[in-house]
């Protein structure tokens, strides 16, 4: 019902008129630009509550960032940038680059805007004046994520689990208005308004189980992710890494610290074990172990999980 979607003063409109979104009158107030592939700036005009959050999300810098420039040479390798800079995203495909506001890195109307039905596509069935807008499903789904995250979201699929990329990466934060501009803000009821910082996040203790046994000449470590419904760590170009370190003491005493890592190539998949041997020629009867991970663009690694086992 449209009278559902819109509040009570735009409903008197409504009846006045007796018109919806798509007819003349309401055209006074399109923003014909908004449909000409904006800078994010621009929907920031209306949407700046949300603009807020993209900014500090990773999509926001990914044609900005010093790693992601270095990595391709200067933006010489071609095959690399329209991922980093999209048009427009197409489901399960890789977009098409963009040829301006190529700073704005993965914007706004690259997830939102579909040059086909010329139209703001978005979770909700809303009614907004200055831009066509249509309801579509799978921004409640995790393909939406699909044309750019390829690998992660091979990796989600064959994890079948229930939860959504959004339900981790792009949590619900208040509820409140989509708009931030008169008259707007008063006309619309307060709708969810899901996380646009994109927060990576991190493994919690419990999501990675920890065992080991010892052998002669070896420690073996066996890892499983058990949290995670993607590979832990998971990328597409990025080189974020896990270290796993063995401690080994006897009684008491260190006696050595050996590393692994663990990179995107070689990840921890989903409830899948990880069997991972650490050789050492000392003797030992206790060890520790320490899971850290470092994302790509991170300077630094953080720690995870460190258990202590005895034998
Ligand atoms: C149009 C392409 C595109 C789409 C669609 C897209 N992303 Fe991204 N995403 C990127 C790129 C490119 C980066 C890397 C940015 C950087 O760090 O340079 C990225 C980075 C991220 C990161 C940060 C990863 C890290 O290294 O910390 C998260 C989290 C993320 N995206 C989640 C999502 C989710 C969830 C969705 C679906 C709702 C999604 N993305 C849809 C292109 C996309
Ligand atoms: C299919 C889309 C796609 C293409 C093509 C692509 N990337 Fe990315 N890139 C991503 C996504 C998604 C991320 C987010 C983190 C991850 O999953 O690796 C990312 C992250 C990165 C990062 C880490 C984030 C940062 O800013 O430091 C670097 C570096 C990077 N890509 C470099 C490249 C290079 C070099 C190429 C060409 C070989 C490339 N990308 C091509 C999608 C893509
Ligand atoms: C990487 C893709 C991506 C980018 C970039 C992005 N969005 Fe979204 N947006 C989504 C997804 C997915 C949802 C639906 C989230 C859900 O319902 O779980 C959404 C939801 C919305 C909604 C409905 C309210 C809400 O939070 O669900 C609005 C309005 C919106 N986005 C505007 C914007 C604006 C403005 C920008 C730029 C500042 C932007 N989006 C950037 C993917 C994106
Ligand atoms: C002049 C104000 C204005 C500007 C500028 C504007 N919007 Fe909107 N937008 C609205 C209104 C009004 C709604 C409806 C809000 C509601 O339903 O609560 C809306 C809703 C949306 C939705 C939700 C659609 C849905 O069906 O879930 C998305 C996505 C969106 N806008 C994207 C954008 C993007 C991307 C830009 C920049 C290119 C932009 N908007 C610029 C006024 C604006
Ligand atoms: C159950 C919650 C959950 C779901 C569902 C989920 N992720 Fe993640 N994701 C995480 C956590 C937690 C991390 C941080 C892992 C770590 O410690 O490095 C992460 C990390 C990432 C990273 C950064 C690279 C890395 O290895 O840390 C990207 C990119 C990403 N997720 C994309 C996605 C996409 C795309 C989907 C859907 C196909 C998705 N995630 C589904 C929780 C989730």
């Amino acid at each position: 019902m449209l009278i559902k979607k819109i509040s009570p003063l735009l409903a008197f409109f409504f009846l006045i008129y007796g018109c919806d979104s798509n007819s003349k009158i309401w055209t006074v107030f399109r923003e014909e630009d908004l449909l000409e592939h904006p800078p994010a700036k621009r929907c920031a005009d209306c949407h700046l509550d949300i603009y807020n959050q993209w900014k500090q999300s990773r999509h926001s810098v990914a044609w900005v960032s010093e790693g992601y420039k270095k990595a391709t040479r200067n933006y010489s390798k071609t095959k690399c940038l329209s991922c980093h800079a999209p048009l427009e995203m197409s489901l399960n495909e890789k977009p098409q680059l963009r040829e301006k506001h190529k700073k704005d890195g993965v914007n706004c109307v690259s997830c939102h805007f579909s040059s086909k039905d010329m139209s703001m596509h978005g979770p909700y069935d809303s009614f907004s004046p200055p831009h066509p807008s249509k309801e579509d499903k799978n921004f409640r789904k995790s393909i939406v994520c699909s044309s750019c995250h390829q690998q992660t979201y091979k990796q989600w699929k064959k994890a079948s689990v229930s939860k959504t990329c959004q339900s981790c990466h792009m949590q619900p934060v208040k509820k409140g208005s989509l708009i931030q501009k008169f008259p707007f803000t008063y006309l619309h009821f307060p709708k969810e308004i899901y996380n646009h910082k994109f927060i990576t996040g991190i493994a919690k203790e419990n999501d990675i189980e920890v065992k080991a046994v010892k052998e002669d000449n070896l420690v073996k470590v066996i890892l499983l992710n058990k949290g995670i419904p993607h590979n832990l760590p998971t990328a597409d170009n990025g080189k974020p890494k896990f270290y796993v370190v063995v401690t080994t003491y006897e009684n008491g005493k260190e006696k050595e610290k050996l590393q692994t890592i663990i990179t995107e190539k070689y990840g921890m998949e989903y409830n899948k074990k990880k069997e991972l041997d650490f050789y050492t020629f000392e003797n030992y009867n206790s060890i520790k172990v320490e899971i850290f991970r470092k994302l790509s663009w991170e300077k630094k690694k953080k720690l995870i999980k460190s258990i202590l086992i005895q034998f």
